[in-house]
């Protein structure tokens, strides 16, 4: 027979979408009602007209049918303020009593405009800027496949895409939904195991923006106060080319920031991404190393072209009394079978650069042991 109770327990099992955690805990499910081996419910959203209402609906549905009910009648309904607000408590980890009191609290929850606890003294989140001399040398594709890469290792990893002007993580990631906001808090978007927020999900149209110095401060640490980003071992920031405004806040808001610093092969290139290096040297920040991209492109009969030049890497580490972590070969990545985690600029596991990738992340771990 079905009870309330075996309706309740199998919807433990349905998480929203966009907030990975379970209906039920959630406080989404309500009137539940059965009449013999029919059930009718009621399901609220945090959000009216939320886009992964069909998701919901299927989840649900199946989930009750599998119990055995022969006809679910679901329908969809809103959540108040308060019960947003309780939600928005929920996921920042509050307990239940906390969460009642800030449900109280008009417009938004507590804990707002302060710094992430990730930049306080607790955090434990490994912090690595990617940075390089100049624009189009691959230092969002290594952000993100090191990210990525990470990830594959079982890590908690984010990323920032703090290239404000040329943000381009949401589009190598594949990544089409907008983080979702309760009560004034942001949650960042997760994509294959990688939580990620990008000035290109605050852009309509992806149009051009043009931000003033003071806004653009304000843009990053936008990034740290208004978003949850709950624990991380790692976080990536995707840097804008050179030394610019944004660079130096960052360099200052998080002064526990290591570095990768990426070059093309070229010397010339090198010397270019020498000044990002000596930026750092100059901040105190200790370089992680150098990553050299596009180093060589495998031929036919699998010998390795040098195409862009060589020696690029290896003068730049020997010049910043680093190391080259890892050379990464021409290529694109192989196509995904699997649409729904199509990501054009991320290489697979097993695949030749994807293995690349895999070791410089592991270098990264080795190089910084996870903070107690
Ligand atoms: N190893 C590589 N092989 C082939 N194409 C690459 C490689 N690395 C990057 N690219 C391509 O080069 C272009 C610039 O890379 P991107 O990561 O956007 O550079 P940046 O962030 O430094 O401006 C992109 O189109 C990217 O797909
Ligand atoms: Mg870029």
């Amino acid at each position: 027979m079905i009870t309330e109770d075996k309706v309740l327990e199998a919807l433990k099992g349905v998480e929203d979408p966009e907030l990975h955690r379970s209906v039920v805990e959630l406080g989404m499910v309500r009137n539940i009602q059965i009449d013999n081996d029919r059930v009718a419910l009621e399901v609220v959203l945090t959000i009216q007209g939320c886009p992964l209402k069909v998701k919901i609906q299927e989840d649900v549905v199946n989930a009750i049918k599998a119990l055995g009910a022969s006809e679910v009648d679901l329908r969809f309904g809103a959540m108040t303020d308060e019960e947003r607000a309780r939600v928005a408590a929920l996921i920042r980890g509050e307990s239940p009593a906390q969460a009642a009191q800030n449900g109280t609290v008009q417009g938004h929850g507590a804990g707002l405009n302060q710094l992430s606890p990730l930049l306080g003294p607790e955090s434990k989140t490994q912090f690595i800027a990617v940075t390089s001399g100049k624009g189009g040398v691959g230092k969002s594709t290594v952000t993100v496949n090191l990210a990525v890469a990470l990830a594959r290792l079982g890590k908690k990893v984010g990323i920032i895409d703090a290239d404000i002007y040329g943000f381009s993580v949401p589009d190598m990631m594949g990544i089409t939904q907008r983080p979702v906001v309760i009560n004034n808090m942001v949650l960042p978007v997760q994509r294959l195991g990688v939580k990620v927020i990008s000035m290109g999900f605050f852009v309509e149209d992806n149009s051009p923006i043009i931000w003033r110095g003071p806004m653009l401060g304000k843009m990053i640490r936008n990034f740290f106060s208004e978003i949850h980003w709950d624990e991380l071992d790692y976080m990536i920031l995707d840097l804008p080319p050179g030394t610019g405004d944004v660079a130096l806040d960052i360099h200052q808001m998080i002064p526990q920031s290591k570095e990768i610093i990426v070059t093309t092969p070229h010397p010339t290139a090198a010397f270019v991404a020498s000044r990002a290096g000596a930026m750092a040297i100059k901040t105190n920040h200790e370089i992680l190393g150098v990553v050299e991209n596009m180093s060589y492109y495998i031929t036919q009969d699998g010998k390795h072209d040098p195409i862009f030049g060589s020696g690029g890497g290896e003068k730049l580490s020997e010049e910043l009394g680093t190391e080259t972590l890892a050379q990464i070969p021409l290529g694109q990545p192989e196509p995904m079978r699997d649409e729904e985690r199509y990501a054009p600029s991320v290489y697979q596991e097993n695949e030749l650069i994807g293995t690349i990738y895999m070791d410089l992340a592991r270098k990264v771990v080795e190089k910084t042991p996870v903070r107690s």
